[in-house]
C-alpha cells in the first residue's frame, strides 16, 4: 500500500494506525516511512528531482521484496511527481496506491513539523506544495480525505480495502 500525499496530509499517522491494527491481528506488516528511511537507506539524498527519484527507486526495491514475501508493506512517501508514482506502480508486486488527499491550505494550517513556515520564509528550498509541485495521482486505488475523515476512519478504510481484496483475513 503506497501512500502518496502532501507533507502533513496524514500519511504517517494513518500508516501507524493501520500497522497497529494489523499487528494485533498477527498479520506480517512493515512500515517504510519517508522521514525514517531518509535517515538511513536514503540518507545521502536531498529533494532535487533526481534525488526524489533515487529515493523512490530504492524504496520500491525494498517494498517489492517485502511484498513478494507476503508482508503487508505500508510505504509513506510524498511521491510528488507522476513519474515517481508510475515508477512505484511498475516495480512493485501487488502495488496499490492510496491518495492521502488534503488541501494544501489545511496542511499549512496544521504544519506539524514547522516546515511549511520555513518553506514560506524561503528557508527550505524545493518544498513540495510551496516551491516544488505536487501532482495528484491519476488513478489511485483508494482515496482518503483527511480533511473530512478522522484518522480512525481513514485507517479503517485501508484495513477494509485489504480485507475486501483478500490481502488479509477478515477481522
Ligand atoms: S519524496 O518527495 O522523496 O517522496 P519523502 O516522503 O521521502 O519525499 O520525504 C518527505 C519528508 O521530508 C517530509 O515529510 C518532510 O518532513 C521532509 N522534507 C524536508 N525537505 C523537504 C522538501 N524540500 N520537500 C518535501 N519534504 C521535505
Amino acid at each position: 500500500m503506497w501512500f502518496t500525499g502532501l507533507s502533513g496530509s496524514g500519511k504517517t499517522t494513518i500508516c501507524r494506525n493501520v500497522r497497529e491494527t494489523l499487528l494485533k491481528r498477527h498479520v506480517q506488516v512493515e512500515l517504510l516511512d519517508g522521514d525514517a528511511v531518509r535517515q538511513h537507506l536514503t540518507k545521502d539524498l536531498g529533494f532535487s528531482r533526481q534525488d526524489r527519484l533515487s529515493n523512490i527507486e530504492r524504496v520500491a526495491f525494498v517494498a517489492d521484496l517485502l511484498s513478494k514475501h507476503g508482508v503487508i508493506t505500508l510505504a509513506s512517501f510524498i511521491t510528488p511527481y507522476r513519474e515517481l508514482q508510475e515508477y512505484a506502480r511498475r516495480h512493485i508486486t501487488s502495488f496499490r496506491e492510496v491518495y492521502v488527499q488534503c488541501p494544501l491550505k489545511k496542511c499549512i494550517e496544521r504544519d506539524v513539523k514547522g516546515l511549511y513556515k520555513k518553506a514560506l520564509n524561503g528557508e527550505i528550498q524545493r518544498f513540495t506544495g510551496i516551491s516544488d509541485p505536487y501532482e495528484p495521482p491519476l488513478n489511485p486505488d483508494l482515496i482518503l480525505r483527511t480533511d473530512r475523515e478522522s484518522i480512525a476512519e481513514s485507517a479503517h478504510k485501508v484495513v477494509r480495502y485489504l480485507e475486501i481484496h483478500d490481502f488479509i483475513p477478515k477481522g
